[in-house]
């Protein structure tokens, strides 16, 4: 194709980057991480500046997650603040979403602000004006399983050709749904994983009633949060960044489970625990790096580094420290200090906290969150890893809508 600008990839790059990449998505497990890369990867296929990702919930389509070039240019919290957004759609003729999600058939719009007057869907500019941004063109596709279920509406907006917007073509179309396919197979492999995490703490929160879905939900998401900041500083390499985010999504919400070992009496116990109840307290950590015991994959290697070491101090007062998770009665041994400590395992001490303060307990009310914040920042060098809490505090932003969108 001799008349194609030189940056223009041919048809031919464009397929074979399609199967690439949706090769690709069989590595993701965690759902969050699973649509972040959909809508990335998505974006590219399209050249499109943003885009949205709701998912099937019952004759609702929540908002689920959303990207965009643009604004993100402007503060590094903007995509993660837009995402955790909650918001539902009713799956009807009305939105342009809720009628892909209806009828089943993509839509592709030149321009959003100029829908035909006889078209059944109108678009609705409130959050464009809420986030300052102009959507023009918006190719909407349906998220349908082999088994043709919906489990949601895939977006992409503003579509870019040679630096200016314009519509998305025929072959867009064509490409996205292609692409599509592969994309609602992973989110619904995703869905069960989750699902399955889920049952594991659910049981775990029988026995100890503070370990809540939503506890663990929130510590996941400002662990991962905190990460993307650590990472950014860190000059993490992207692939080892993604690889390790979708992990500790997962890891860090099993980071108590060990507690299903410890007795009633111990872990429902309303006054304060005595020397020995405390040691066998401390236990959950060892009995949780065991349950992901023969790491099977590097997702049981971080669930058990997370569960062992979320109790560690950067200052060497934590537990468990230097011990032989094998050894029959289990003796905890010096600390280990400062970059000793796994890093996720320092990410994750900071978000339990963090999330135990602002929380309420049968002991306690919940702390105002900035009294929280400064604990956390007070707490720097000896509890916790400073560099953490710095990443901690410059994503606060983000913490404040999380806990918003996983409320107890
Ligand atoms: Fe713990
Ligand atoms: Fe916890």
């Amino acid at each position: 194709m001799a008349t194609n600008h030189i940056s223009v990839p041919t048809e031919e790059e464009r397929l074979s980057h399609l199967l690439e990449i949706s090769e690709s998505l069989n590595d993701v497990r965690d759902l969050d991480t699973v649509l972040e890369s959909i809508l990335h990867q998505a974006r590219s296929i399209a050249n499109a500046d943003g885009g949205t990702i709701y998912l099937r919930e019952g004759d609702q389509l929540a908002f689920s997650y959303t990207q965009n070039a643009t604004l993100d240019k402007g503060d590094h919290n903007t995509q993660s603040v837009n995402s955790y957004a909650a918001f539902k759609l009713a799956i009807n003729r009305k939105s342009i979403a809720g009628y892909v999600a209806a009828t089943g058939e993509p839509v592709n719009l030149e321009d959003v602000y100029n829908i035909p007057a006889d078209s059944p869907h109108t678009f609705d500019s409130k959050y464009d004006k809420e986030i300052g941004y102009r959507t023009r063109s918006i190719l909407t596709v349906p998220l349908r399983t082999t088994r043709n279920e919906l489990v949601g509406v895939m977006q992409v907006l503003n579509a870019v050709r040679d630096g200016v917007p314009g519509r998305f073509t025929e072959r867009d179309q064509l490409y996205i749904s292609l692409f599509a396919n592969t994309a609602a197979v992973a989110i619904d492999k995703a869905k069960m994983t989750r699902a399955i995490v889920l049952r594991m703490i659910r049981v775990a929160e029988l026995r100890d009633p503070t370990e809540t879905g939503p506890h663990v939900n929130r510590v996941a998401a400002y662990s991962s949060e905190i990460y993307r900041r650590w990472a950014a500083r860190n000059q993490v390499p992207e692939d080892e960044f993604r690889r390790n985010r979708d992990q500790l999504r997962i890891a860090a919400m099993l980071h108590d489970v060990g507690k299903v070992a410890i007795p009633d009496s111990i872990l429902k116990k309303p006054g304060k625990l005595t020397a020995e109840e405390y040691a066998v307290m401390q236990r959950h950590s060892v009995t949780g790096a065991c349950l992901f015991g023969d790491a099977g994959s590097d997702w049981d290697a971080m669930s058990a580094e997370i569960a062992l070491r979320h109790h560690e101090k950067w200052d060497g007062t934590g537990y468990p420290g230097r011990v032989d998770i094998d050894a029959e009665p289990i003796v905890n041994g010096p600390g280990l200090k400062g970059e000793e400590i796994p890093i996720f395992g320092r990410i994750v001490a900071v978000a339990d906290v963090y999330d135990a303060l602002t929380s309420r307990r049968a002991y306690k009310e919940a702390w105002d969150e900035d009294d929280a914040l400064e604990t956390i920042r007070q707490d720097a060098g000896t509890h916790f890893d400073p560099g953490v809490v710095r990443a901690f505090d410059e994503v606060y932003p983000v913490v404040k809508v999380i806990r918003n969108k996983f409320a107890d």
